[in-house]
C-alpha cells in the first residue's frame, strides 16, 4: 500500500484531466471526455493528482484545500456559494499553481449532487466528504422538511460521492477518502439527528476501509472536537461558550486527519482531549452521557 506522500506528491499519477472552469464548461468538457474514453477506453492522463472536497467555502473544507493544493493537488472545489469558490479557487491557482475546477452545487438538491457524482465517476486521487451542518433546536421542534435536508448533506452526500469515487481508485489500487464525522457520532448524548448522522458516517467508513484497504485504497472517519468555524454561528453557539481544552485548529484537524491516513487509520480524533471525552462518554453510566452536548 502507498502512502498518503505518495498519493499527493507522484507526478505519474494516471487520472481523468481535468478542466479549469464554470460548472457549464464542466458539463460540455465531460461530454467531450465521455466521448473521448468511449473511443479509445483510455481515460486521458493528468501529471498530477486530483483532489475534490466538498463544503471548501469556509472552515475545516477551505483548510483541507489549501493543504491538499499545497501538497501538490490539482483540485475539484465543490461549494454552493459560487463567489467563495471562485475566490479559493484563484488563490489555489495563483499561490500554488494548481489547475482547479470550480463545481458550484447545493447538496442538498438531487440534481446539484448528481453533478458532483458525474465528476467523480470520471475519476479523483482524494475525495474529502466535509459538507455538513447542523439544524439549531430539539429534533422533535424541527420542520420536517429541514430535518431531510440535513440528511441530504451529512448522509447521502457522502454516501453518493463514496460509491462515485471509489471505482476507479480501486482499478488504480490508490487513493483516499476522508468523511468528515464529528465527536458528536462517536459518544453518546443529546445530539439529535446530527449525532445520528455522523455516527452513521463512522460506521459506514470504518466498514469500507477494512473491505478496501487491502487495495490500497484509504478510507477514513475523521472525528473533530470544537472547530472555531461559522458551524457553531449558525447553530446559534457563541465561541466564549466552547469548552476551551476542547477546541482545536482547522489546521491541526487537517494535519492529524493526513497524519493519520497514512498509518492507515480508518478512524481519527485529532487532539488528546477529545480521544479522551470519547472514552469517557464510552464508559460513563447512560443516564450521564444522555444529558451530554457537542458539535
Ligand atoms: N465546527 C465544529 O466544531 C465541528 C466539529 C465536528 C465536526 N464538524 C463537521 O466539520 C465539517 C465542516 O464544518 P465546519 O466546522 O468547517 O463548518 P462551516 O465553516 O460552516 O463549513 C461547512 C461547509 O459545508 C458547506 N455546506 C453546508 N450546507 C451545504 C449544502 N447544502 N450544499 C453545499 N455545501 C454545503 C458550507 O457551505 P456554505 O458556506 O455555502 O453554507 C461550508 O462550506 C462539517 O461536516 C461539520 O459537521 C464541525
Amino acid at each position: 500500500m502507498s502512502n498518503f506522500s505518495d498519493t499527493v506528491q507522484r507526478s505519474d499519477q494516471v487520472s481523468p484531466a481535468v478542466v479549469d472552469s464554470n460548472p457549464i464548461e464542466l458539463d460540455s468538457a465531460h461530454e467531450e471526455h465521455s466521448a473521448q474514453e468511449e473511443a479509445t477506453h483510455v481515460p486521458p492522463a493528468s501529471r498530477r493528482p486530483v483532489a475534490a472536497v466538498t463544503g471548501c467555502t469556509s472552515g475545516l473544507g477551505r483548510a483541507f484545500a489549501v493543504e491538499l493544493a499545497t501538497r501538490g493537488n490539482d483540485m475539484v472545489l465543490v461549494g454552493r456559494n459560487a463567489a467563495a469558490v471562485a475566490e479559493l479557487a484563484d488563490e489555489l491557482r495563483r499561490n500554488h499553481g494548481a489547475v482547479v475546477e470550480e463545481l458550484v452545487a447545493d447538496l442538498e438538491q438531487s440534481n446539484d449532487r448528481a453533478r458532483v457524482v458525474a465528476r467523480l465517476e470520471q475519476g479523483v486521487t482524494a475525495l474529502v466528504n466535509n459538507a455538513g451542518y447542523a439544524t439549531p433546536g430539539d429534533f422533535w421542534t424541527l420542520d420536517p422538511e429541514a430535518i431531510e435536508a440535513e440528511l441530504a448533506v451529512n448522509v447521502t452526500a457522502v454516501l453518493q460521492f463514496t460509491r462515485a469515487a471509489l471505482p476507479s481508485m480501486l482499478a488504480a489500487a490508490d487513493g483516499m477518502i476522508i468523511n468528515v464525522a464529528s465527536i458528536s457520532g462517536l459518544i453518546t448524548g443529546a445530539t439529535g439527528a446530527y449525532g445520528a448522522e455522523k455516527a452513521w458516517v463512522i460506521k459506514f467508513s470504518e466498514g469500507l476501509a477494512g473491505q478496501v484497504g487491502p487495495s490500497g485504497v484509504r478510507v477514513q472517519a475523521l472525528c473533530p472536537g470544537f472547530m472555531d468555524t461559522p458551524f457553531h454561528q449558525r447553530v446559534g453557539n457563541k465561541p466564549e461558550d466552547f469548552p476551551k481544552p476542547l477546541v482545536i485548529s482547522v489546521d491541526d484537524v487537517v494535519k492529524g486527519s493526513l497524519a493519520d491516513i497514512e498509518k492507515g487509520w480508518a478512524v481519527s480524533v485529532p487532539g488528546w482531549r477529545i480521544k479522551f471525552v470519547a472514552m469517557l462518554n464510552r464508559f460513563s453510566p447512560r443516564r450521564w452521557v444522555w444529558k451530554f452536548d457537542s458539535p
